[in-house]
């Protein structure tokens, strides 16, 4: 099938790639020609494990190109995917202006022939309809000028345009996201035209039948599609997001309460996990949850619930808690310290998550906030960050090369990112570059007690 995928960030390129790979043509498209030369010379913008890889096969194949021609991806498609960024404003409610810009530039370009849109990004609650709106403005826009200009067919040209508007959320995670797109646990499709729903269908059947999934899932019965009307489908991607989140503040809710009763919040994980009511995954306690994506997305829904009159006190909760999980941390670097003003402290990870380059909302950058506040110098190391330079405006943090340069003169080091790594570091060698404290704060509970206990730190984990 003929695709267009507009926005190439962590989803957009993700699916561009990947839709290519299983046999479609697809045309990505950016606003941002850096990036379009960047990708057209086979290089991705984002770190994201396998990525480079399948971009350049296809690329290779002539099942993928690049361009900022907007336009053309219109006229050379049948589904037009909406994959550019939702940040949140400062109320907390998401900024759709991106989203926006990119309807209005499809309607101003639709031609004869029915074409499907999708909205991939995370888009509030009814944004199904308003896109058909603003694309149909577009239209009417488009209509418009060719009035005025007088052509001869000027007011029938745009009114061939035929549409349907589908709301097709993403789930995949960042650092698994190629891995995520062939092996989805569902896919779930909004729509009330059954035409669009078809063509959906037949886009993702390969990936629905697993013909590209992973050897130990191709076992596994069909990927179920989840159809809905629109709305369902896009409070579906708020509620499972905030579900996630909610899930990891419980978590380190529990972690908190271990760390006063001493109890170990991995075991009572583990113990509660094997519940399959419960189920083992997203229950590692920590710093708390960060990224391009929970702390957006909990905060919409929260700011939608409250336009409709209601007071979601269980997600403004999950919030607080998860804003404590840093502050708690701290006091655990002044339990150990005391005074941190003239301390330096080291940290293990600056990315949200391990595999990725994403910085935005990390926890790190926090961290980093509150230590310069309180007057102590602040040292990092981060695989990613370190290795590519990529600073993204990070201020009042040294960068340093490797783990064991950063632990240099530190009096503590906190893991803040489960970098795989961080599991192979010599943290005999790490200990004896210290100051004569040696603690090391585990924020993601990450490490071995005992073999950072035998390398000579003084271990304090999170509810462990
Ligand atoms: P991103 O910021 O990484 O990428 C957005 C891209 O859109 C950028 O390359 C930008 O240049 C481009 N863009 C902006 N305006 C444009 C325009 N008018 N025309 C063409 N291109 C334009 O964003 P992202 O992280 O990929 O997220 C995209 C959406 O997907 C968001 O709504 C997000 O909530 C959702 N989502 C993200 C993830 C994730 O893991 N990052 C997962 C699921 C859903
Ligand atoms: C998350 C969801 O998992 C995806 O399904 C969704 O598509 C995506 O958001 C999105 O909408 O953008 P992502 O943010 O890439 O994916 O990463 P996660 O693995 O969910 O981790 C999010 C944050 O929670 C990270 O800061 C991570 O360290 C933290 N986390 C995760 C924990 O603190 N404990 C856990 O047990 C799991």
């Amino acid at each position: 099938m003929r695709v267009c995928v507009i926005g190439t960030g962590y989803v957009g390129l993700v699916t561009g790639v990947c839709l290519s790979h299983i046999g479609h043509h697809v045309i990505c498209i950016d606003n941002n020609e850096e990036k379009v030369k960047l990708m057209k010379s086979g290089q991705s913008p984002i770190y994201e494990p396998g990525l480079s890889e399948l971009m350049q096969s296809s690329m290779k194949s002539g099942n993928l190109e690049f361009s900022s021609d907007l336009e053309r991806g219109v006229d050379n498609s049948d589904i037009l995917f909406i994959a550019v960024g939702t940040p949140a404003l400062p109320t907390g409610e998401s900024d759709t202006r991106y989203v926006e810009a990119v309807a209005r530039g499809i309607g101003e370009h639709l031609k004869d022939g029915y074409k499907v849109i999708v909205n991939k990004s995370t888009v509030p609650i009814g944004s199904g309809d308003w896109v058909r709106m603003i694309v149909l403005d577009g239209v009417g826009e488009r209509q418009k000028t060719l009035v005025a200009a007088g052509g001869p067919d000027a007011s029938t040209q745009a009114i061939g345009a035929e549409f349907d508007v589908v709301s097709n959320p993403e789930f995949l995670r960042e650092g698994s996201a190629v891995y995520d797109t062939f092996n989805p646990d569902r896919i779930v499709l909004g729509s009330n035209s059954q035409k669009a729903l078809d063509m959906m269908q037949e886009l993702y059947a390969p990936l629905v039948t697993r013909t590209f999934g992973e050897e130990e899932n191709k076992n596994l019965p069909p990927v179920p599609i989840v159809t809905t009307d629109l709305n369902s489908a896009e409070m579906i991607k708020y509620a499972a997001n905030s579900f996630l989140a909610t899930k990891i503040s419980f978590i380190n809710e529990v972690a908190n309460i271990c760390d006063r009763v001493g109890a170990d919040v991995v075991q009572v994980a583990k113990g509660i996990g094997l519940d399959s009511r419960i189920g083992t995954k997203f229950l590692q306690a920590g710093l708390g949850w960060g990224g391009s994506c929970f702390p957006k997305d909990v905060s919409a829904l929260i700011h939608t619930a409250d336009d409709y009159g209601y007071n979601s006190e269980l997600l403004k909760s999950a919030v607080e808690v998860n804003k404590r999980q840093r502050a708690i941390l701290l006091e655990k670097l002044q339990k150990e310290l005391k005074i941190l003003k003239g301390k330096v402290i080291g940290l293990l990870g600056l990315t949200f998550k391990p595999d990725t380059d994403d910085m935005r909302d990390a926890p790190s950058l926090d961290l980093i906030e509150q230590l310069n506040r309180l007057g102590a110098k602040v040292k990092a190391y981060d695989p990613i960050v370190s290795q590519t330079g990529i600073s993204h405006g990070l201020s009042g943090v040294i960068i340093e090369t490797d783990a064991e340069r950063l632990a240099d003169g530190c009096d503590a080091l906190v893991l803040v990112t489960d970098w795989q790594q961080f599991a192979n570091i010599d943290y005999e060698k790490l200990a004896k570059q210290m100051h004569s404290s040696r603690v090391i704060v585990d924020g993601r509970n990450f490490l071995d007690r005992k073999a950072a206990e035998k390398a000579g730190f003084r271990y304090v984990g999170i509810g462990h």
